[in-house]
This record gives C-alpha cells, structure tokens and sequence, in this order.
C-alpha cells in the first residue's frame, strides 16, 4: 500500500486542481461513482445469499438476457448520479436510448454525460467470477442550458476526460484516469474505504498472455487466427499462455498487470464483433493508452473512431502495446 495510505477521497481533493476544467464538478462526479461502487459492491458481495442471482426476465436492447445484477447495477449507478444532480445525461448498456438529466431547477447547468456498462460479465455472475462495471466521462458539446441530445453522446474516444472501472474481485478496486495516468484504489470492505493500492499503473511493454474466446476460433478472420497460431508457435519467448475469464474488466486488469493482449475480433456470426464502442472499449482504450499500453480495432486507433449510434459495436485488441502492434500486422496482411 501507498505509504501515506492516500484514500481515494483523498487523492481526488488532491488532485482537483490538475484537472483540465476545474470546477469541482468532476471531483464530485467521480465521488459519486466511488458511492455507488461502494454499493454495487455490496450488493455483488452477497449474490449468492439472496435472491439477486440468474435472469430477470427482460431482453435488452443488444439483445441479450438481463441477469437480476445487471438491472439492479444499472439503477443504482443511475439513481446515485440522478440524486446528486451532477450530470446532464446518462448512456448505459441496459437502456434503450439516454437519459437526459435535469438539475432540480431544470436549467441543466451540469456538463458532463456519463455512459456506463454497469455490469460486465454477466455470464460470470451465478459461478461467483469476476465481474466488473466500467464508466467513461466526456463533456457535453450542445450548449449549457438545453436538454441534452445524442450528440453529446457520440463523441470520439480522444474526448474522454475521465474513465475507469471498478472490479469485484477477491479484493473490489476502482482504476481510473483523467489523462494524467492510471492509478488504482482498492476497498477495504471493513471501513469501506478506497486506499490507493496501485499508483501509475502501467502495462508491460509486452506480455506472454493472450486472450481471446478461441471457441469462436472457426468464425475467426484470418489475421486473428494467423496471430493465435503465432502466440502458440514454438519460438523465442512463444508459445504464449492462454488466458480468458470472459468479463473485460477482468481480463484487462490482468493483462495490465502481467503484459498481455485481449481480442474480441469481428467473426462471420457477429460482423462488429461483440463489445460496446461507447461505454465498454473508448474507456478501456483510454486506461491502456494511460497506462502506456495501446487499443485499436485491428486496423485504426479505438479513440479516434467517430461513433455513429449509442450501442455500437466495435471489434477490439487491447494491451501489451508491442503485442497489440504485432496483431495488428497480421490484420494488415490479410486485408
Ligand atoms: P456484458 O456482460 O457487459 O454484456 O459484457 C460481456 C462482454 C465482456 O465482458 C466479455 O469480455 C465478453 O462479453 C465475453 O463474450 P464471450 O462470452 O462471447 O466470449
Ligand atoms: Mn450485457
Ligand atoms: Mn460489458
Ligand atoms: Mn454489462
């Protein structure tokens, strides 16, 4: 730990005054998400006693079966932002289209839109693996003062001002940036307290773990599966070891740490593969460039892509910024 045990509400006083826009709005924001993670946490922690675990019985837009902890993660990051008034908008896996946000005298005075997965890796949750829930945070581009409009919503990666995602798992931590680094805090569940744990969190410049759903390996496009036989070869510091646990934010997290590559490719049943653009890849992208790692879609910087609808998809490579570079040139070959 941190020798001067820095809490999380600590570290955000501190450094409020290096953010880009400081009014305090942000600090309070991030404050927010922190609370809610607190009890998302809670809540995640005791799944398997109470009824919170399986389907809920809903559909949503991306066509996937709601599990109960996806809902209930939803509303209390919704409710939580809503009640303190500090966004103008709010973009979420589990909702048809945004919410927009008034502040209590309807002048929308915040600035700033919130778009979250609330819960990633819902196919973990019942088997009591790792989950995860990932925000990114831009500032609005209409005018203060109006409703906001989908616009404020469809904005490049590179316009982030802050993103990060909290894991629960055997400890719960909350890894963020602002666009000055990648620190990680993680919970003490006794006191419920964030301690910066992780300070400047960095991806190695290059790992030997790859993962990737190779189960889907068939409906793979021939880069991918030139760069899947290349991390298996024999040779030099190859094969590679295999590592996927199916939740993003768990996936990433690892590699991060250890120096690894993630894929989630297009393939011939999904033609944009599976991951969001907005609320799951533009923040995971802005972590590994923080953390001097590297996100692209095969082809073209994540961050850089303008998106075109809310729950767009978008194939993803992200991590070890050598092993992104080098899957890359397998795509390339093949275009
Ligand atoms: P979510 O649970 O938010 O819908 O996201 C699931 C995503 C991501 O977490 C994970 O990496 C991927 O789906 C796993 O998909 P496959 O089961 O197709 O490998
Ligand atoms: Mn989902
Ligand atoms: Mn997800
Ligand atoms: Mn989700």
């Amino acid at each position: 730990m941190d020798k001067k045990n820095t809490t999380l509400g600590e570290f955000i006083i501190e450094n409020q005054s290096s953010f880009q826009y400081s009014s305090g709005e942000l600090s309070k924001l991030i404050n927010a998400i922190r609370l809610a993670a607190k009890v998302v946490n809670h809540e995640v922690n005791k799944a398997g006693l109470i009824d919170i675990l399986g389907a809920a019985g809903d559909t949503n837009i991306q066509g996937e079966d709601q599990q109960k902890l996806d809902v209930l993660a939803n509303d209390r990051f919704i409710q939580t932002l809503k009640n303190r008034e500090i966004v103008c908008g709010i973009a979420s896996e589990e909702e048809d289209h945004f919410i927009s946000v008034n502040s209590h005298d309807e002048k929308h005075q915040n600035k700033y839109v919130v778009l979250i997965d609330p819960l990633d890796g819902s196919s973990n949750i019942d088997v009591n693996v790792s989950v995860g829930t990932i925000f990114s945070i831009y500032r609005r581009v209409t005018p203060i003062g109006s409703p906001v409009t989908l616009e404020d919503f469809l904005q490049p990666g590179i316009n982030q001002v802050a993103a990060g995602y909290i894991i629960y798992g055997t400890s719960t931590m909350l890894v963020y940036t602002t666009g000055d680094g990648v620190n990680g805090f993680t919970l003490n569940p006794a006191i419920g307290t964030f301690y910066l744990s992780h300070p400047r969190m960095e991806f190695p410049e290059t790992g030997k773990i790859y993962s990737v759903n190779e189960g889907n390996y068939i409906h793979f496009p021939q880069g991918v599966k030139d760069y899947i036989k290349y991390c298996q070869r024999e040779e030099d510091d190859r094969p590679y070891t295999s590592r996927y646990i199916g939740s993003l934010v768990s996936d990433f997290h690892r590699n991060m740490i250890k120096g690894g590559i993630y894929i989630y490719p297009k393939s011939s049943t999904a033609s944009e593969g599976k991951l969001r653009l907005l609320y799951e890849c533009n923040p995971m992208a802005f972590l590994a460039e923080q953390a001097r790692g590297k996100a692209s879609d095969g082809f073209r910087r994540i961050m850089e892509i303008q998106p075109t609808e809310l729950h767009q998809r978008i194939p993803f490579f992200c991590g070890s910024r050598k092993m992104v570079e080098k899957a890359e040139e397998f795509m390339a070959a093949q275009k």
